[in-house]
């Protein structure tokens, strides 16, 4: 089989939140598509590792927020990267909570739904979560984000990352890597790295 195949499917690109005892928890995630039409019915694939997977399985409750064309990539890096396991995601990120209680964002977002689930079906690695959307409302008209273009824009800033080298921001907590003043080049800081501020891993730090 050609992996590549399959990269060819297109997804959108969505932070998905949950709530459970009071606490809210969100992910991105790509694999989520429109089952039905009347009534509305969403399939949601998350991974079972996730804290997100894990809200969603108690509380029976959904939201899932569309990222919008123009993207801040920090957004990726702050909900896809790092688990609530680890880390309160909602500590430093604006948002409000609809009437399942699940997570809405207030930026980055140009529209939601939220929802119950009413199937749950487990399959390998994940959990698909059928769910009916109780509400859903537009912020803005922009045209959404696809997964393949988060992955050209990813790809692209990477290579010019290659290309000149310089400066380093976390995404997490804004903190800057100069790699002018630290005399060494940000790729060849090992792979365990963490940002000396919010302890974030190497990995969420971005080329500015
Ligand atoms: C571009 C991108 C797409 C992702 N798509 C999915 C997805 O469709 N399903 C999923 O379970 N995880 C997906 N992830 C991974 C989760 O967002 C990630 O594991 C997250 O840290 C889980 O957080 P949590 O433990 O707080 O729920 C994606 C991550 C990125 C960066």
């Amino acid at each position: 089989m050609d992996i590549q195949t399959f990269f060819k499917m297109t997804y959108g690109l969505y932070v998905v939140g949950s709530v459970h005892e009071g606490r809210v928890n969100a992910q991105i995630a790509d694999a989520i598509m429109q089952i039905s039409n009347d009534p509305v019915t969403i399939a949601v694939s998350l991974n079972r590792e996730n804290l997100t997977n894990e809200f969603v399985k108690k509380s029976k409750k959904i939201s899932v927020n569309i990222l919008p064309e123009d993207l801040d990539m920090s957004v990726v890096n702050h909900f896809g990267m790092q688990s609530g396991r680890a880390v309160d995601k909602f500590a430093t990120v604006d948002y409000e909570t609809g009437v399942t209680g699940a997570p809405i964002l207030k930026d980055n977002s140009l529209g939601y739904f939220e929802g119950e689930v009413i199937d749950v079906i487990d399959v390998y690695t994940h959990t698909i979560f059928v769910v009916r959307p109780v509400e859903a409302k537009l912020f803005s008209d922009k045209a959404p984000i696809s997964y393949n273009e988060y992955r050209e824009r990813k790809a692209r800033a990477i290579r010019e990352q290659k290309a000149t080298g310089g400066r380093y921001k976390c995404a997490i907590c804004g903190y800057i890597y100069d790699e002018q003043a630290e005399g060494k080049k940000f790729d060849e800081l090992p792979e365990d790295y963490e940002c000396p501020v919010c302890h974030a891993p190497k990995r969420v730090f971005e080329k500015i």
